[in-house]
């Protein structure tokens, strides 16, 4: 892939905020052999990545931020006026964030990037959002651009919206499932087939559709997937006030080849920069449109999601006697999921700071996301090793399901507690391996004594994917 065919006019891209889809999105272009120049606002970023060090933990990412540099078609810029002079497609990837005090999206950072570009841009170029922002956005910037453009309609606006999960970030970027150009103008979308032409010579399928609509799926896939997670939480639910295994539940359905297994695994849900902001932003964006009642399950696929944390503290309190106060727990996780840094809506740094507030006396450790952690939470103590997390511990708690912490040994864990007490917030761990070592078990949606049925055949083979293994963004 790397190359492109030197006869073809390939676009000179720009990549406006490199957090964790810009980087990619910027690095990843390079290494196709695009000609990339990153924009931050953020100076700290751009000179970690000038300096090629990844400003955060993306496996295979910094090896592919290397080749990209030692390329020489990657560099990276603080000065939008360079950026203006630059490009001919201009991604644009800052950040959406809820807003504050409210469920729906903040896009003053794309507003922000889209005007202060307008205002600059002197050529024909085509302004691309890669951000995930409410319906209609891309249509009222496009207002906004030609109003503030010294080139009027010649700047066009175009969406492509990004799928990519962190901790693989690289993969779903070189290799994407599709692709979904959101486009006004067949010149726009012959600009965007030219910017990822080694992915369509490469066999990617791609929807081309109006903005709205690409807009639309990105909102529409994260809703679907929060709410396969949420609908198993919710039978975990149902479990939980009967002797019915969720475990047992979610490898039957996913025997269905109409269900399907993936994003069926019960556990304390999603966390993270994207899914809980995106079906909040949504459900806002369609009562404003007037079809609120179309999406209104999506308030109680988030309820079901947070209502997971709380009862997470529950079995917790319940595995240490009842009560919190002076109880020692490990808490192994503090990202959104494994191979991630982001802490961003973290189930496990919900759950941790609750149990520190009912008195617990709370170590967290976590592989790559304890820097984050502390910066958002500093009142936890925060530990190096996994050891260090568990001694002396009463209870421990796994929470996010690192391979660090499946891979354990609950002898050489058992060694290092005051009590063998594990809760399993991921079923992730090998519940009879833990019992068999004398330890307490628990997990969410799963009866106190864990059923002993056998999951036989070739389902531990076929199906049994990582409960969040494949969270998207
Ligand atoms: N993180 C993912 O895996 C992922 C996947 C798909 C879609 N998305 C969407 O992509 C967008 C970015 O997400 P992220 O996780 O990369 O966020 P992020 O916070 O990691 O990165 C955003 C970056 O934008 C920069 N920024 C803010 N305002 C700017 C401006 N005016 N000009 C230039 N840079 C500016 C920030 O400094 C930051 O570095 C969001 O809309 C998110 O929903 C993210």
């Amino acid at each position: 892939m790397n190359n492109p065919d030197p006869s073809f006019n390939a676009p000179k891209i720009t990549v406006i905020g490199t957090g964790y889809l810009g980087a990619a999105q910027a690095i990843c272009m390079a290494v196709m052999g695009f000609d990339v120049l990153g924009f931050d606002v953020d100076h700290r970023k751009i000179d970690q990545l000038r300096a090629g060090e990844v400003p955060f933990y993306e496996p295979g990412l910094p090896e592919k931020l290397q080749e990209a540099l030692a390329s020489g078609r990657l560099t990276f810029t603080t000065s939008l006026d360079a950026v203006a002079e630059f490009g001919d497609v201009h991604f644009i990837c800052v950040g959406t964030p809820q807003a504050v005090n409210s469920s729906a999206a903040n896009v003053s950072f794309v507003e922000s990037a889209f005007t202060g570009l307008a205002a600059r841009i002197s050529r024909k170029a085509l302004l691309v959002g890669k951000s995930t922002v409410p319906i209609g956005t891309a249509e009222r910037l496009t207002g906004l651009v030609s109003d503030i453009s010294p080139l009027g309609a010649e700047l066009e606006v175009a969406w492509n919206p990004e799928f990519l999960r962190e901790g693989f970030a690289v993969q779903d970027t070189l290799h994407p499932d599709r692709l979904v150009f959101g486009v006004a103008s067949d010149w726009a979308e012959e600009r965007l087939r030219l910017a990822f032409k080694p992915l369509l010579d490469d066999g990617t399928p791609l929807i081309v559709a109006d903005l709205a609509t690409a807009e639309l799926v990105k909102v529409a896939a994260n809703s679907f997937l929060a709410t396969k997670i949420s609908f198993i939480n919710a039978m975990a639910e149902v479990c939980e006030a009967t002797s019915a295994d969720v475990s047992l539940l979610a490898a039957a359905l996913s025997l269905d080849d109409r269900i399907g297994g993936r994003f069926l695994k019960p556990g304390l849900g999603f966390g993270g920069g994207c899914l809980p902001k995106d079906i909040r932003a949504f459900k806002h964006r369609a009562d404003e449109l007037g079809v609120g009642q179309a999406v209104s399950f999506l308030g109680e696929v988030d309820a079901i999601n947070n209502r997971r944390r709380i009862r997470t503290v529950d079995l917790v309190r319940e595995l240490a006697g009842g009560s919190l106060v002076g109880v020692r727990v490990a808490a192994l996780g503090a990202a959104f999921k494994p191979n991630s840094d982001d802490v961003r809506d973290a189930p496990a740094m919900d759950v941790a700071r609750m149990l520190y507030l009912e008195g617990a006396t709370v170590s967290v450790y976590d592989p790559q996301a304890n820097a984050n952690a502390h910066r958002l939470y500093p009142d936890l103590n925060y530990v190096d090793t996994l050891e260090a997390a568990v001694e002396q511990a009463d209870v421990v708690a796994l929470l996010t399901e690192w391979e660090e912490f499946r891979r354990a040994d609950p002898d050489y864990l058992g060694g290092m507690v005051r009590h063998r007490r594990v809760f399993d917030g991921r079923h992730a761990l090998d519940a009879m391996g833990y019992k068999a070592k004398g330890w307490e078990y628990r997990a969410l949606g799963r009866p106190h004594q864990p059923s002993t049925l056998a999951m036989g055949g070739t389902l531990r083979q076929k199906e049994a994917p990582s409960p969040t293994s494949g969270l998207p963004r």
